[in-house]
């Protein structure tokens, strides 16, 4: 057993029921863990999809999101969220602390995991001037209501919240037509949280990352150049470009989407032309390298269309090819 500093010991059971003593590490959440995260949030709120999940990892790298996890040996079995607020119902204090999201795995749970993981989120709130702390549960969620009792909160209002669909998000009237002027823009505080929803479709998710994960990765690049890609004033795309000085060819397509609702309409097209055009004005620029999964259905095709040819060189599961210029 690896003892990580600033670890404790817990009684948990295993897979027999029995009660085994694991070291357990309360820490804030690391690139590495962005993928377990997310597994962890779709278990707390099963009702989301993936890709509906993923748009925090940008508050998150950008600091506006705490996130803390629990690490037992075998990997993380919780998190707690928190954000600050200006204010929140019951409080009279502002800033105020607040509790977003807190999970503990149904094995581990009794073990003062929820509580570590609570005290870590009121330290991260202090430290940013919160006197107060709150949180919110579901009226019929004993378990945390007992957990949020138990460890100091006092209950201050049962409210009912009402909820109709009003629309289904993948099936809103795109507005636009394959007309439309394709430009590539910055990504900003107004745009960001926009280009997060947009997603391929789900059979096409094995093909690239979610846009939130490469805006994640994008923050902790050291060379790299995002854009969205916008149909007229539509965000409908997404692109990443890794600058890789010292490799053949450089300049690497990174990741590359158009959201499912605007495929086969030309944008990917003319977006990757654009693309081109800009990597073709860098100094040194000899060509375009990227890869892809080799299944059916995958961008194989829409590459070599563009003039991507091959290398034969294969990098974890993915075929390298490339537009020389
Ligand atoms: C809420 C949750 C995060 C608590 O995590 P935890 O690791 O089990 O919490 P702790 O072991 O630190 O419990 C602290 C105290 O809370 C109280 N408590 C926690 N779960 C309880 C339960 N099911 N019934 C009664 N009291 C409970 C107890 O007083 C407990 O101390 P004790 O075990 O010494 O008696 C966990 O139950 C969970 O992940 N639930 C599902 C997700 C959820 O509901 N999240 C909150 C959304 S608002």
């Amino acid at each position: 057993m690896t003892l990580v500093s600033g670890a404790t010991t817990i009684s948990v059971l295993d897979t027999s029921d029995r009660v085994v003593s694991v070291v357990m590490e309360i820490r804030p959440l690391n690139r590495s863990d962005v993928e377990a995260w997310i597994d962890m949030r779709l278990r707390l709120w099963p009702d989301h999809a993936r890709h509906e999940l993923v748009g925090e990892t940008v508050d998150w790298a950008h600091g506006k999101l705490g996130v803390f996890v629990a690490e037992v040996e075998d990997g993380l079995t919780g998190f707690a969220e928190v954000t600050m607020r200006d204010r929140a119902p019951g409080c009279t204090t502002s800033p105020v602390g607040y509790l977003e999201g807190w999970w503990v795995e149904s094995g581990h749970r009794r073990r003062g995991i929820g509580t570590a993981l609570l005290k870590a989120s009121e330290q991260w709130s202090r430290v940013r001037g919160a006197t107060g702390f709150a949180s919110d549960a579901h009226a019929d969620n004993e378990a945390s209501r007992a957990a949020h009792g138990a460890l100091g909160f006092a209950e201050k209002s049962a409210v009912l919240r009402f909820h109709k669909r009003i629309a289904d998000s993948a099936d809103i009237p795109a507005g636009i037509g394959s007309e439309a002027s394709v430009t590539l823009r910055e990504i900003d505080a107004d745009n960001v949280r926009a280009i997060t929803r947009l997603a391929v479709a789900p059979h096409q998710r094995a093909f690239v990352a979610p846009n939130a994960i490469s805006l994640a990765q994008y923050a902790f690049a050291t060379n790299a150049w995002t854009r969205a890609i916008y149909a007229d004033d539509t965000p409908v795309g997404y692109v990443l470009l890794a600058d890789e000085e010292g490799e053949e060819y450089r300049y690497f397509l990174w990741r590359f989407m158009i959201d499912r609702r605007y495929q086969g309409m030309g944008f990917g097209n003319a977006a990757m032309e654009l693309i081109i055009e800009h990597v073709r004005s860098q100094s040194g620029a000899v060509g375009l390298a990227t890869s892809y999964v080799p299944l059916a259905g995958g961008p194989g095709e829409f590459y070599h269309r563009l003039g991507f040819v091959d290398t034969g060189q294969e990098d974890d599961g993915e075929l390298e090819t490339v537009l020389t210029f």
